[in-house]
């Protein structure tokens, strides 16, 4: 089937322009002017919309344990709620479980794509707990060949999944070899444990204790840390969810040096202020996430940093808790709260307002930010990630005047609540197409999970090949 997105604004990370787009067999077949149809073309109506590449969302947790409990969304909801906010691929973390060999938690992770199908498509990280298993430098390096081209390790959660600095050393050594990309959550867990310890011990057990025992100069110790080290072993660095200052400044110094170092930031950071956590009773507890929200400071440099290019991308660190039953599970103490909120839904419509309408980021910036850079650096480009001939027919129909209030009683993720209720946002996706198949139209969800698939990705620095001869 043909389709035409006709007369839309045509965004891409580097053009605007009013244009046609025609989809066939499921790929972009042309961008023009005035294209022409025959009978059998649907024809979808974008005048005065933007036509942009659907989202790629590369920081998601979906069906994740965590605390003796899970993330509330499966990947049929997390894809639901991803599609209806204008993303058309998330890449989540394949998490290794004590014990569990590497090929195992990939496996893990195809099952639950398996038994919850996506209406978007899928592609993994893994995220590397423990190399002293057996085999696990050889496995680690076996990955990128099953299209799981990206390590995660985190310095923090101490008595967890915190790595020590050896193996998040050896790991950097593994991917500097076989072309992957090293993500790291960089907060200095050792020192975090101690203050969480003193804080507890003094009876200080309220949700703002998180944000206390989890200062800005943990994050940028550790931000440097991997940077140094990463350095050494000479492999390319991603940092996850920056929240402030102190993490900004090496990464501002590493990029002056020309070190491959590329970070993101999440709506949560640009939008939430510290004393969220400060609120009565549970309601603090929706805002426990790390690294926690931080001060008004560190939200103008976030901003900035998006802006410039010294952040490269916006993810939404998607992971999902319900407030009745899951975060109430550290109702007396702060360290028993499950880390992490819902997001996947309005990491566009929310960028749009604040940032597009805010006066802070052009319009190509949010393509870049949204779809094209995180596409680049986690082998999707140029297949996925911008609107060019032969790619991906992904794509989004966002009406930018359309106007929405974020509700829990209207989002699609399971979690209970959201951390941007009542917040009036202007612009909403109204289409949204995944290889050329309507999956969301005035904005409601048409298609039928399954349709989404998972994708391997490239290695580091490599592209994902388009098809050849496309009509
Ligand atoms: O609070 C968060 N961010 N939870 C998810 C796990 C992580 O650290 O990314
Ligand atoms: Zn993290
Ligand atoms: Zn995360």
């Amino acid at each position: 089937m043909r389709t035409l997105v006709r007369s839309g604004r045509v965004v891409t990370a580097a053009d605007e322009f009013v244009a046609d787009v025609l989809v066939e067999g499921g790929r972009i077949a042309a961008v023009g002017v005035e294209l022409g149809v025959d009978d059998a073309t649907r024809v979808i109506d974008a005048e005065g919309c933007y036509v942009l590449p659907g989202g790629v969302d590369p920081h998601t947790h979906t069906d994740t344990p965590q605390l003796g409990t899970a993330t509330c969304d499966d990947f049929t909801a997390a894809s639901v709620a991803a599609a209806c906010g204008g993303t058309t691929t998330q890449i989540d973390f394949a998490l290794q479980e004590p014990g569990q060999s590497l090929h195992a938690a990939v496996e893990t992770w195809h099952g639950k794509l398996a038994d919850a199908p996506p209406v978007i498509d899928v592609g993994f990280h893994v995220s590397v707990t423990d190399l002293d298993h057996a085999g696990s430098p050889a496995e680690l390096g076996e990955l990128p060949g099953l299209g799981v081209t990206s390590f995660k390790l985190f310095m923090a959660y101490r008595g967890s999944i915190m790595v020590d600095d050896a193996t998040l050393f050896r790991a950097m050594q593994v991917a500097a070899r076989v072309g992957a990309l090293v993500m790291v959550h960089a907060e200095n867990g050792a020192a975090i444990d101690v203050l969480m310890r003193q804080a507890l011990a003094e009876g200080r057990t309220a949700p703002r204790w998180h944000a206390a025992t989890r200062p800005p100069a943990t994050e940028g110790e550790a931000v440097n840390r991997a940077i140094q080290l990463a350095g050494l072993a000479g492999a390319p660095l991603y940092v996850v969810h920056v929240s402030c200052r102190e993490a900004l400044d090496p990464i501002a110094r590493a990029r002056r040096r020309g070190m491959a170092v590329w970070a993101e930031t999440c709506p949560q950071y640009l939008l939430i202020d510290r004393s969220a956590l400060d609120a009565d009773g549970l309601e603090g507890a929706k805002y426990v996430f790390t690294p926690p929200p931080r001060e008004q400071a560190d939200r103008d440099a976030l901003w900035q940093a998006l802006a410039t290019g010294l952040l490269d991308v916006v993810s939404t660190d998607h992971c999902p808790f319900r407030l009745a039953d899951q975060k109430a599970m550290g109702s007396d103490d702060f360290s028993k709260i499950p880390n992490g909120a819902p997001g996947i839904e309005h990491r566009l419509a929310l960028l749009h307002h604040f940032g597009v309408r805010g006066g802070r980021l052009a319009m190509s910036r949010l393509v870049d930010l949204l779809a094209t850079r995180p596409a680049r650096l986690f082998g999707l480009y140029p297949r996925k990630g911008t609107l060019a001939v032969g790619s991906d027919a992904d794509l989004v129909v966002f009406d930018p005047e359309h106007r929405s209030t974020i509700s829990a009683a209207t989002q699609r993720t399971g979690s209970d609540y959201s951390l941007f209720e009542g917040i009036e946002v202007e612009g909403a996706p109204r289409t949204v197409m995944v290889r050329g198949q309507l999956v969301v139209e005035d904005g409601e969800l048409v298609a039928e999970p399954g349709h989404g698939t998972f994708v391997r990705r490239a290695r580091f620095g490599e592209s994902l090949p388009i098809a050849a001869g496309v009509a």
